[in-house]
């Protein structure tokens, strides 16, 4: 990590991303809250394990683990960047942790993924490798919960851009994304209908109002 990014300046950046992804994907905030209220109310067992997968730099992971205090909480996402900048995040919880992975490539069984603005990157021809990969992280009661926007407003491409133009003045290059993960065409629809193939009981796409939804996968 480069020796312009101390701590002001990891909170700045912080600062700019979560600006950035409600210009990105308008509401981002408000749908985790809703993700974040839904499983508080769920009454996850004491130590349940929590992936939030394409965590991005980790500052929805970090309320997630604060509105979560008895779960083990894993952000994953595969840019390596931004799970350094994760790592530095403050405050540091004890279960929290980041991991650098895309989705393929991350270990370890789960009672719950979560997602946020992450749905978007899955590309059509790649719903099937996806979902499978997703339910062998599953437990026997595993649920998934995405989170994302329609895209049809907002001005996602400028916005997105320009936070890496600010990272950039840090000393933090903006990488070259899997062909696999440049997606910005999955139908929820589809996606959802496609869980039955792949080992689970039911998924659904549940309108959040406005151009916000929730996709969940249950599998049991
Ligand atoms: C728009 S950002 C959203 C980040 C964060 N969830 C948030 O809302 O602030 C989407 C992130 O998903 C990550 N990502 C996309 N597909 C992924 C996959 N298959 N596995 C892991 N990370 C993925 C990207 O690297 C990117 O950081």
């Amino acid at each position: 990590m480069t020796p312009r990014l101390d701590p002001d300046g990891v909170d700045f950046l912080m600062r700019e991303w979560d600006a950035m992804l409600e210009v990105y994907a308008p509401g981002n905030l408000a749908r985790w809250h809703t993700v974040c209220r839904r499983l508080a109310a769920a009454g996850l067992a004491p130590g349940a394990r929590v992936l939030d997968l394409g965590c991005g730099p980790g500052t929805l992971t970090r309320r997630l683990a604060e509105a979560l205090p008895t779960a083990q909480v894993t952000g994953a996402d595969g840019t390596a960047v931004l799970i350094d900048l994760a790592r530095l995040g403050r405050p540091a919880l004890p279960r929290l942790r980041f991991t650098q992975a895309w989705l393929h490539e991350v270990e370890g069984t789960f009672d719950v993924v979560v997602s946020s603005a992450m749905l978007h990157y899955v590309r059509e021809d790649t719903i099937d490798s996806h979902l499978e990969q997703l339910r062998s992280l599953l437990s026997h009661h595993g649920r998934v919960f995405h989170v994302d926007t329609t895209y049809r407003a907002g001005d996602a491409g400028a916005a997105w851009s320009r936070w890496w133009a600010t990272a950039a003045a840090y000393g933090i290059d903006a990488p070259t994304w899997p062909e696999q993960v440049a997606g910005r065409a999955v139908d929820p629809d589809r996606y959802a209908r496609s869980a039955a193939r792949h080992g689970f009981a039911r998924g659904e796409v549940i309108p959040l109002g406005g151009e916000n939804l929730l996709v969940t996968l249950d599998v049991t």
